[in-house]
């Protein structure tokens, strides 16, 4: 074989092996994004999920059906909020519809699932409710994002508004699964700090909604105060039932702001001046909160709740990814690092994310009135999850 053979060979091997790079490329960087959708349309959080999937409907289609120069096309799946389906519903997404990037979820449970799934093919995952503390904590990754909240951050910031407000003795009552005791474990640790003590933690399984005997039990303690973290259906019930039991009266109702956000139509008076914490509040009265509530009920005849909020910014996100780029999804970790430098313009007031993509964020200190959760202080300014147990 001459010496020119073999260079042209070579040429025309490297030529044609480049033209197939570049056309991998262009396929990657053309053509839909394929977001796996991941949410409730069943049961207790249903709701939840609607509202999520509506945010962040609303925002691609502000940016007229494209992110980062790519349209982008939907893949749905109802989790059921079942950790037990979980596992094979990500797989579903990831491995039969090869999904560009995994949106979801609402239960804590199943959204660890999705993360351990992330994690292990690489898939970008943003988590637009599930405040799960490991999914940005020992789970963490460089390509899971969360556009929303830990379990400890609004139960923290409520330790100690409580602690504050002079009450010593606490009994917790939620529901036994990973945003319950978290939500509980970030409560105990601001108000224990503070000089208070929780002297009894209550639990039901989830997504039962049997309080009776949990209630006497808390008319037999007779503590200063009761901290709770409900959601959706069950929170609905809830207010209605510690009002009927004659409690509401008598020993103050404290809660993450799950307890009160896009529920009050159904809890109705028995809901009046509950105080809650959260990261989001109907008053805040900014221009960008504005504009965000008026596109929103234009689009689905309804008032937005901190679910809406956080499927809007999920989508926010993926956009400030994807532009950075050039709508090239492979490029995983430039977009980590834009997220990383980005400030996310959100109605709820611009967030940063932690180290270990978790929201750096306000939490507001809201109480019920009519129709609304209005803000009456900032019980944490800037809060950071510890992010405990994450290497990143
Ligand atoms: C959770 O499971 O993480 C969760 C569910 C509903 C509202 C907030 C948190």
């Amino acid at each position: 074989m001459t010496t020119r053979f073999l260079a042209a060979t070579f040429t025309a091997a490297a030529t044609a092996a480049l033209l197939a790079t570049s056309h991998a490329a262009f396929a990657q960087a053309s053509g839909k994004i394929k977001v796996g959708l991941m949410l409730p349309a069943t049961g207790t959080f249903a709701a939840l999920g609607t509202a999520i999937e509506n945010g962040f409907r609303l925002h691609v289609a502000e940016r007229g059906g494209k992110l980062g120069g790519r349209e982008i096309e939907f893949v749905r799946v109802d989790d059921e909020s079942d950790p037990a389906k979980a596992t094979d519903n990500v797989n579903k997404l990831v491995k039969r519809d090869n999904v560009d990037v995994l949106v979801g979820t609402v239960h804590s449970g199943v959204a660890m699932a999705m993360a351990r799934v992330a994690k292990e093919t690489g898939t970008l995952l943003i988590v637009p409710n599930a405040g799960a503390d490991a999914v940005t904590g020992p789970m963490c990754a460089a390509n899971i994002f969360r556009s929303s909240f830990s379990n400890w951050q609004p139960g923290y910031a409520m330790g100690d508004v409580v602690a504050k407000k002079g009450h010593k003795k606490v009994v917790t009552i939620t529901w036994k699964y990973a945003a319950g005791d978290e939500s509980v474990k970030g409560f105990k640790e601001a108000f224990e700090k503070a000089g208070g003590t929780v002297v009894k933690e209550l639990s039901l399984p989830f997504p039962n909604v049997e309080f009776q005997a949990l209630l006497t039990e808390i008319a037999a303690t007779k503590p200063d105060a009761v901290y709770t973290f409900f959601a959706g259906g069950g929170a609905v019930k809830f207010v209605k039932d510690y009002a009927a039991a004659g409690l509401k009266k008598n020993i103050l109702l404290y809660g993450a702001g799950f307890l009160t956000d896009g529920t009050l139509e159904a809890q109705g008076a028995d809901a009046e001046g509950l105080l809650t914490t959260l990261h989001y509040a109907d008053s805040l009265g900014t221009p960008r909160d504005s504009a965000f509530r008026l596109a929103y009920a234009k689009s689905y005849k309804l008032q937005p709740d901190v679910y809406a909020v956080q499927g809007y910014d999920a989508a926010q996100m993926l956009a400030v990814g994807l532009e950075a780029v050039k709508g090239d999804i492979s490029k995983k970790a430039e977009f980590a690092a834009a997220l990383q430098k980005a400030k996310i313009d959100s109605p709820r007031g611009a967030f940063s994310l932690s180290k270990s993509n978790n929201p750096v964020q306000d939490i507001y200190l809201r109480q019920v009135s009519g129709k609304e959760n209005k803000v009456v202080g900032i019980a944490a300014k800037a809060l950071t999850d510890p992010g405990r147990g994450c290497r990143l």
